[in-house]
């Protein structure tokens, strides 16, 4: 019991990892986890981990007192571990761990928490369901790469603090209980028990309150965000999730894109120990659209789409005449030397993918010497064939793929899928480059059919183009927004727009979303309000700082970068949240669930 309480006072000397062959013959004490025990008799070894990597434990007697043996004995993995002795030389080095070349010859030693054995063996679980290791976070959070990802999340946000605050930007918080203003992605709303009937919403985003701060003459404005969306799962996107949110006065698009380029090179450069070239290219919505048929484009590999529109004005084939006599397009991509790798059964899968992306076919040639084939050619001449060949540089063992659509948008994304999915199917890129481009000149509006009306692309505080001013009233749907998104391998990590500092332009973007004047007054006559005692031209931006993670250290999904995380359901498995609440809780809230 005595010496319990001595070793207990101890301090950690250093961290298990950080031992090096210079520290040989210090007495050192170390605390951590008990990873593996092997009893070879009269000796024992422990590996003993913290957050920082493994040291070797020897426990053997004389060297060792009694009890200390005994405990060593009853070590299972996980138990928590005090133990102290000399830094030994070792004999041969392990070179699977960073203090291989070291042990500790341990003179006490003491078990200070038991556990239970794990669900599942820390090391090694990549194989275990997701269900299994959300359910136990906290154990699989104990492995080595996890706990990594987690220091380099934090450098991340530690490297984003400084820049910002060395770029003269000031961290100010917002609230998290807010006002509903229901536009962009559903809101999580909180009853309030005061006001009965009443609801805070949770922010998306804090983007009205930035923008209420550069009326407040902040000038510079960052912070790293908790934002909330009730909005489907997928591998990029979670129910809450972070942003490092960044607001700027008197600055055009050019100021805001450029000091976030100078912020993406140093993190790069910093964190990584990579240089990322800048200025990153810039496309139009428009162009990323028609080449690469996506607003975020993977530009790690070309595969760009090709118009047929020539080819097809008149053609012989309905298909391809009809959707280009209704507006919409004839699209192509051209897998350049790969025919030959294409199966029967790849094409039927190919097919499938253009499918789910609503297209109604696919067709395809197979450009091989001796055994060409295609779905389309017996329809068309030789000349038709011949020009369209030309039009897409095809040779032999290329292999065509063509969308055809009255609606443009339908092709164009439909072949920006099976490009994506012919680019990773065929290794078409280095997977650890990094490519980043700025996406610009985004449309203002776009029509929603579930509520007949134009609806804001980014929000209604976004700044048209100016060369677009004279068709706002006229046109708004051929409108271009002073908005950009930075995109990184395919993936929006960023977006963000200059906004509307004039009363006239505002006032005129209202009346195109259709806003009565109570509407406006109820959802934002606080911002209104605030824009008429001065109101500074500002824009900013806000970066996805999960997907930024997850991407710099190359993870498959958003959740292996947070630390407790929503599976699809929006469930959080450890804690089974969301749950049932008391009967006492909902009557304070004077809510009662429908049956
Ligand atoms: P936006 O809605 O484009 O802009 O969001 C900015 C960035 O946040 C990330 N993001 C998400 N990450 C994880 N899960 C989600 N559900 C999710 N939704 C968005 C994306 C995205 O680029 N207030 C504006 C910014 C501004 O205009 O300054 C905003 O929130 O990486």
């Amino acid at each position: 019991m005595e010496d319990r309480k001595i070793s207990l006072n101890q301090r950690r000397t250093n961290y298990c990892g950080n031992f090096t062959k210079d520290d040989v013959n210090k007495d050192v004490t170390v605390m951590g986890w008990v990873e593996k025990q092997r009893d070879l008799g009269n000796l024992i070894f422990i590996d003993l981990r913290d957050r920082t990597g493994i040291v070797q434990l020897a426990i053997s007697k004389p060297t060792a007192d009694e009890k200390s043996f005994e405990e060593a004995f009853h070590c299972r993995a996980e138990f928590v571990v005090i133990a102290s002795g000399k830094i030994n030389l070792r004999k041969e080095k392990n070179e699977k761990i960073k203090t291989g070349e070291i042990e500790i010859i341990v003179e006490k030693l003491e078990i200070i928490s038991k556990s239970k054995t794990p669900p599942f063996d820390i090391a090694k679980c990549e194989n275990v369901s997701l269900e299994l290791r959300l359910k136990y976070r906290y154990l699989e959070l104990r492995n080595k790469d996890l706990q990594n990802t987690f220091i380099m999340r934090h450098k991340i946000v530690k490297h984003a603090r400084d820049f910002f605050d060395e770029n003269n930007f000031l961290e100010i918080e917002t609230p998290m209980l807010i006002k509903s203003t229901p536009e962009g992605a559903r809101d999580y709303l909180v009853p309030s028990r005061v006001h009965k009937g009443c609801f805070y919403a949770l922010p998306q985003s804090p983007q009205l309150y930035k923008q209420l701060l550069m009326v407040a003459g902040f000038d510079r404005y960052f912070q790293v965000a908790r934002c909330f969306r009730d909005e489907d799962l997928r591998a990029d996107r979670q129910p809450e999730f972070s942003q490092i949110d960044i607001e700027m006065s008197f600055v055009e698009q050019d100021d805001v894109i450029s000091i976030n380029e100078k912020f993406i090179k140093s993190l790069f450069s910093k964190i990584l120990n990579i240089e990322i070239k800048t200025p990153f290219l810039r496309l139009s919505y428009e162009e990323a659209m028609q080449k690469f048929g996506s607003d975020k484009p993977d530009i790690r590999f070309s595969l760009e789409i090709t118009s047929l529109e020539e080819a097809a004005l008149n053609s012989s084939l309905n298909a391809f005449k009809d959707a280009i006599n209704s507006g919409g397009g004839v699209y192509a991509i051209n897998l350049k030397n790969k025919a030959d790798l294409v199966s029967r059964k790849e094409i039927d899968r190919l097919i499938e993918v253009a499918k789910t992306y609503k297209a109604k076919g696919l067709f395809y040639s197979k450009l091989l010497k001796d055994n060409k084939s295609s779905n389309f050619e017996k329809f068309l001449s030789e000349d038709e064939i011949d020009k369209i060949y030309k039009i897409l540089d095809a040779k032999e063992n290329d292999m065509i793929f063509i969308i055809a659509d009255v609606n443009k948008e339908t092709a164009l994304v439909a072949l920006g899928a099976l490009r994506l999915y012919l680019g990773e199917k065929f290794n078409l890129y280095n997977k650890n480059d990094f490519c980043f481009l700025w996406v610009v000149d985004f449309p203002l509006f776009e029509y929603s059919e579930e509520e007949q009306r134009l609806v804001s692309k980014h929000h209604p505080f976004t700044m048209v183009k100016e060369e677009d001013l004279d068709i706002l009233t006229k046109n708004p749907e051929n409108c271009r927004a002073k908005a950009y998104d930075l995109v990184l391998n395919g993936c929006e990590v960023g977006g963000g727009s200059i906004r509307i500092h004039n009363q006239e332009i505002q006032n005129k973007i209202f009346e195109i979303l259709k806003f009565s004047k109570e509407e406006i007054n109820e959802k934002f006559g606080f911002l209104v309000d605030a824009f008429q005692y001065g109101a500074p031209p500002h824009g900013g931006m806000a970066y996805g700082l999960d997907r930024l993670v997850m991407l710099m250290l190359q993870k498959n999904s958003i959740r292996d970068v947070i630390a407790f995380p929503k599976v699809q359901n929006a469930c959080e498995l450890m804690t089974n949240s969301p749950s049932i609440v008391q009967k006492n809780q909902l009557d304070d809230l004077q809510i009662k669930i429908k049956d």
